[in-house]
């Protein structure tokens, strides 16, 4: 820290003194000249500069004496990922108190959920947050998953890009291993507090607590304590978490962070109503600051389908990663390595790939050349390959999610369509929407609302960067008797649900926020939506029909009666023929009607 002071200050110094010698007033020079550096003891030093700063006259654009290369040799160093997003830390989400606040639930409950999923156990979750001051909040996760194991513990939430989901191609929440260890990161940053971690992996086995904070400048866990909870530690009364201690397997996380909270469907509420909603399999139990509880009981009882891990397909890789995998391969030549490394390429597939590179088949894979690299990039795309497994996908369904609709909106009419995956720069995904309509519990004159899904995680920011909100507004509503202007979200009451579900969902960036608009996922969006705005359209046409023949019928009940009484001014007729002639002609008005 301090050597890199001095390294600035001196590099400063240099560029500084020439301009002050043409341009600077004599009392600035006067402090100039004091920050001369072998000349002052390092305190002077230190201070100096500034002071010169504060006195010179705006710096020249251009320093008149340039940096040597050995300058900046010295100034260069290392940097951390930690301190990189220290510094960048919108770039995960934290760029608001409100949004941290979401960004650090999100974190918790994507991990949570990714682990009981995969240890195949049905989620159970306790969110509670509460507030320590305005701008203080303490968030508490807490699962029943599988627990993690003592050692690991210290890495997964103190050190950045550490995580168990990288390196595979499966649908999952995470994806970085950034997720929980940048919350940590960032309450450590704003309050001083450690992350603090409960977990138990069994019930017979003791559970661990641990406080760590990062080390940002070397992006490495520090253990700030760590303790050993008894195997069947009694909860006792005057310890509010030991109840919580004593789960017999799972992960309580625990976050101290500068925050703020506002209710509604943009906060943190929302998120949590919305992750039930896409995840009827969970049951949550959420404490709201102001002491709310809501419940979301689980809808349903069963585990959705387990996604499977596939290996890249050689038509979705870039000649950078297509090099990264050469060197990294286990594989002893380009063949097997083409066969073993990729989903799709068979034996003779992978010699035929190897023959159109001009390369030797048993070539070694981490000798390959940059040029060699790109020829083997070549010949694979000029080579027809059998398209990637797509049954390793785990929608939700069309029943459950009219189901986490109806659990959520009252509406009148519901549709749902979960679309056959489709690929994606070799990733197979696959689109889902939903939609609610009517009732008179939604407003009828405003724009619809519309919630995103990606890999069952609620999109909250960046609406319009996202490619499912530009595919909504690029669908015709109008065709399905709905007004829309153009442009713009359909003006209806409507809750529309969209979930991209892939085995790498493509943001926009780490914080996870938007979709990418490829076209093949925009395509399937589109898909997606004309087939529940077409139900729609069915529904509200038969209900347009329904209104309009009432309507006539009110004309006929209003209007008979005066034609009677009018025919028998003029007639002269009796109430008997009177009645009659009414019946006569209401009743060929109904027959008219109906056959209309
Ligand atoms: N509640 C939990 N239960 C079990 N494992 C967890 C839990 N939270 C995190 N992990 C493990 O820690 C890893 C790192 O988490 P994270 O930093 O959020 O990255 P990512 O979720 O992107 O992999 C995960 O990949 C997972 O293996
Ligand atoms: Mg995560």
């Amino acid at each position: 820290m301090a050597k890199q002071h001095q390294l600035e200050l001196i590099a400063r110094d240099k560029t500084e003194r020439p301009a002050k010698k043409k341009t600077a007033p004599k009392a600035a020079l006067k402090v100039a000249s004091k920050a001369k550096p072998k000349a002052k003891p390092r305190a002077a030093r230190k201070a100096a500069p500034v002071a010169a700063l504060k006195a010179l006259p705006k710096p020249s654009p251009k320093p008149i004496v340039a940096l040597t290369a050995t300058d900046m040799a010295a100034r260069q160093r290392e940097i951390s990922v930690s301190e990189f997003f220290t510094k960048n830390r919108h770039l995960l989400g934290f760029d608001s108190p409100a949004k941290a606040l979401l960004t650090t639930v999100k974190e918790a409950v994507d991990n949570s959920l990714d682990a009981c999923e995969e240890a195949g156990i049905l989620p159970d979750l306790t969110i509670v947050i509460s507030e320590i001051t305005e701008t203080r909040y303490r968030v508490v996760v807490q699962d029943n998953g599988p627990g993690i194991v003592k050692a690991q513990i210290p890495r997964i939430f103190g050190q950045l890009l550490y995580g168990s989901k990288f390196h595979t191609l499966r649908q999952a929440r995470g994806q970085q291993g950034i997720g929980i260890s940048a919350a940590g990161m960032y309450g450590q940053l704003t309050t001083g507090k450690p992350i603090r971690i409960a977990s138990r992996t069994g019930s017979s086995k003791p559970g661990h607590e641990f406080e760590i904070q990062i080390d940002t400048k070397r992006n490495q866990p520090v253990v700030v304590s760590d303790r050993e909870l008894a195997v069947k530690a009694p909860p006792s009364g005057d310890d509010k978490r030991a109840v919580e201690r004593h789960m017999e397997h799972g992960t309580r996380v625990e976050l101290e962070i500068e925050a703020t909270y506002k209710k509604g469907r943009h906060s943190v509420d929302g998120f949590i109503e919305q992750t039930a909603m896409a995840n009827p399999h969970a049951g949550i139990t959420y404490v709201a600051p102001d002491g709310e509880r809501h419940e979301y009981t689980r809808v349903a009882q069963e585990l959705p389908k387990a996604p499977l891990e596939i290996k890249p397909h050689p038509h979705g890789v870039e000649l950078g990663i297509l090099l990264k995998m050469l060197h990294e391969t286990k594989s002893r030549n380009i063949t097997a390595f083409l066969h073993h490394d990729f989903s799709r390429v068979s034996g003779p597939v992978a010699e035929e790939i190897v023959k159109a590179a001009g390369l030797p088949l048993t070539m070694s894979p981490g000798k390959a050349a940059r040029e060699q690299a790109e020829a083997l990039y070549k010949a694979i795309q000029a080579t027809k390959l059998m398209a990637p497994q797509s049954n390793v996908l785990s929608p939700i369904g069309e029943e459950l999610l009219i189901e986490g609709l109806k659990k959520q909106v009252t509406a009148d009419f519901y549709s749902a369509t979960s679309r056959s995956p489709a690929v994606y720069r070799g990733n197979p995904f696959l689109v889902e929407a939903a939609l609610a309509y009517g009732g008179g519990h939604l407003p009828a004159d405003e724009l619809a609302t519309m919630i995103r899904f990606a890999n069952r995680v609620p999109l909250l920011y960046q609406q319009s960067a996202c490619a499912i909100t530009k595919s909504v507004v690029q669908t015709t509503w109008k065709t399905y008797g709905i007004q829309q202007s153009r442009g713009a979200m359909p003006t209806a009451p409507m809750v529309l649900m969209v979930h991209i579900a892939s085995v790498w969902v493509p943001f926009t960036s780490e914080s996870k926020e938007a979709v990418a608009s490829y076209p093949e996922i925009m395509k399937e969006i589109r898909l997606a939506l004309q087939d529940v705005g077409r139900k729609l359209g069915l529904y509200i046409r038969r209900g347009l029909r329904e209104a309009d023949a009432e309507k006539k019928r009110s004309y006929i009940e209003k209007y008979i009666p005066h034609i009677g009484i009018a025919l028998q001014e003029i007639l002269g007729i009796d109430d008997k023929r009177k009645e009659k002639v009414c019946a006569t002609l209401k009743d060929t008005l109904e027959r008219s009607r109906k056959n209309e």
